[in-house]
C-alpha cells in the first residue's frame, strides 16, 4: 500500500484534506502531519471534529511566528517526522507556509511531492501565497490543477510532466458537507439573520491587514452597508484591536468569532451577497451561486470574475460601496471547477503512479 504522509497546517487545508483523506481510506496509509501554524479551536479543531478527518499522526505545534521563523521550524519538524515515516510520497494542499515546507522537504530528502490545487496563479509575487505556489509547483512530481487554466500556467513555466487536471476538491468538499450543514447548522436563527437579508464578509489577506490605510478603507466600506456578518479571522481580531477599531467596528456590523465548515456553508449558501478576501470562499460564492465581491486586485480564481459571478475592486472604499450597490451576475455559471470527483480521480493517480 503506498505510503503518504500529508502535510496540513491551516484551516483551508484541513478542509480540501476531509474528501481526499475518506476516499485515501483503505486504498493508502495516510498520515497527517499537521504544522499547528493554526491553532485555536475555531480554526482547527472544530474542522477535525465536524469533517470527520482523521487524527493527526503529529502535530508540531509551530504556530504564529515570522514567515522565516515559522517556515524554518516547519522544515525542520517535517523533516524529522519523515525520517521515520519514510513514505513514498508527500501530499500537500493549497499555498501557505506549510505547503511550501512539505513540498521543500520532499524536494531535500528526494521524496516525490504531489501537490493538490497546483497551477494557481494571481502573477503578484508580492503575496507570500504567491511564493509558495510557485516554489511547491516546481518542486513537486504530482500536479493536480483544479482548472485547465491552471495547466496552462504550469505550462507557461515548462512544467509538463505529471500534470493532471482534476477539478476543484473544494467542490468535493461542498457537495459532502452542504446536505450535512442545511440539516444541523443553526447559526441562521441564533444570529437571528433571515435568508438573502444579510451580505457575509471575510478579511483577511496580509495585503488588507498589514496595511492600516487598507484596513481602514475596507471597515469603512462595510460598516457603511446594512446587515453585515463577518466571523472575523484572529489576525484580523488582533490587528482591528490594536488600531482601537475593533469597538466601532462591532457596532456597525456583526462580528463573530470564526465558524467551523458546516456554519460557513449555511452562512454563504444564503447570503444575499459575499465580500471576501478569501480564495476558497471565491469558489464557493460561484459553486453556491452568490454574487462575490473581492477586496483585493488580482484573484487565481479568473473563471469566477469571466463567468461575471464575482468582481475585483481591491481595499477600496467607494469601488466597494458601489460594487454592493450594483453588482449583478448576468450569464449563467458553468461547472468549470469540475463535477465532485476530484477525489477519487486524485487518489486514482496517486495508485496507479505509486503503487496500491
Ligand atoms: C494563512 C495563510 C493564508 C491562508 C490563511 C487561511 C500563509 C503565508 N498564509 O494566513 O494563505 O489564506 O492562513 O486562513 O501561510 N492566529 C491566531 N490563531 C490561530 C491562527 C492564527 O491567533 O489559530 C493569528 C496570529 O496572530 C497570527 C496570525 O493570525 O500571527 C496570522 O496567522 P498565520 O497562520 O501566520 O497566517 P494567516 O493570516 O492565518
Ligand atoms: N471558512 C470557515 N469558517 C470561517 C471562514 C472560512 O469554515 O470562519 C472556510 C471557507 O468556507 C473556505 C475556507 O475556510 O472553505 C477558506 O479559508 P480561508 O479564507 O481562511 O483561506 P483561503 O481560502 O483564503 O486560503
Amino acid at each position: 500500500m503506498v505510503r503518504i504522509a500529508t502535510v496540513v497546517g491551516a484551516r483551508p487545508q484541513f478542509i480540501k484534506a476531509a474528501p481526499l483523506s475518506r476516499e485515501l481510506k483503505g486504498t493508502a496509509e495516510e498520515y497527517i502531519i499537521h504544522t499547528g501554524q493554526h491553532y485555536d479551536h475555531g480554526m482547527d479543531g472544530v474542522f477535525f471534529s465536524e469533517l470527520d478527518i482523521p487524527r493527526p499522526y503529529v502535530n508540531l505545534g509551530i504556530g504564529s511566528e515570522s514567515h522565516g521563523v515559522q517556515t524554518a521550524r516547519m522544515l525542520e519538524g517535517i523533516e524529522k517526522v519523515v525520517c521515520d515515516l519514510r513514505p513514498d510520497l508527500i501530499l500537500v494542499y493549497g499555498d501557505t507556509n506549510s505547503t511550501l515546507a512539505g513540498a521543500l522537504v520532499g524536494a531535500k530528502r528526494t521524496i516525490p511531492v504531489a501537490h493538490v490545487e497546483a497551477g494557481l496563479r494571481s502573477f503578484d509575487r508580492t503575496m507570500p501565497e504567491e511564493v509558495n505556489r510557485v516554489v511547491t509547483d516546481h518542486v513537486s512530481s504530482l500536479l493536480f490543477c483544479p482548472t485547465n487554466t491552471a495547466k496552462h500556467n504550469l505550462s507557461q513555466e515548462g512544467i509538463e510532466d505529471g500534470v493532471h487536471v482534476t477539478g476543484d476538491i473544494m467542490v468535493d468538499a461542498l457537495e459532502m458537507f452542504l446536505p450535512v450543514a442545511r440539516d444541523t447548522s443553526s447559526i441562521l436563527a441564533s444570529l437571528d439573520i433571515a435568508p438573502k437579508d444579510y451580505m457575509l464578509a471575510t478579511v483577511h489577506r496580509a495585503g488588507n491587514t498589514d496595511s492600516i490605510s487598507n484596513l481602514k478603507a475596507i471597515f469603512e466600506a462595510l460598516t457603511s452597508c446594512d446587515n453585515v456578518v463577518l466571523p472575523c479571522h484572529p489576525r484580523t481580531e488582533r490587528i482591528l484591536k490594536e488600531h482601537r477599531m475593533w469597538d466601532t467596528v462591532s457596532s456597525s456590523i456583526t462580528l463573530i468569532p470564526p465558524v467551523g465548515y458546516l456554519d460557513m456553508l449555511v452562512l454563504e449558501e444564503n447570503a444575499r451577497l459575499i465580500l471576501t478576501d478569501s480564495g476558497g470562499m471565491q469558489k464557493e460564492a460561484y459553486i453556491l451561486g452568490v454574487p462575490c465581491i473581492t477586496m483585493r486586485d488580482t484573484t487565481e480564481w479568473t473563471e469566477t470574475i469571466d463567468d461575471g459571478w464575482n468582481v475585483l475592486v481591491g481595499s477600496d472604499m467607494n469601488a466597494i460601496r458601489d460594487a454592493v450597490r450594483m453588482f449583478k451576475p448576468t450569464t449563467k455559471r458553468s461547472n468549470v471547477f469540475g463535477d465532485g470527483n476530484t477525489s477519487k480521480k486524485i487518489s486514482d493517480i496517486i495508485v496507479h503512479e505509486y503503487g496500491g
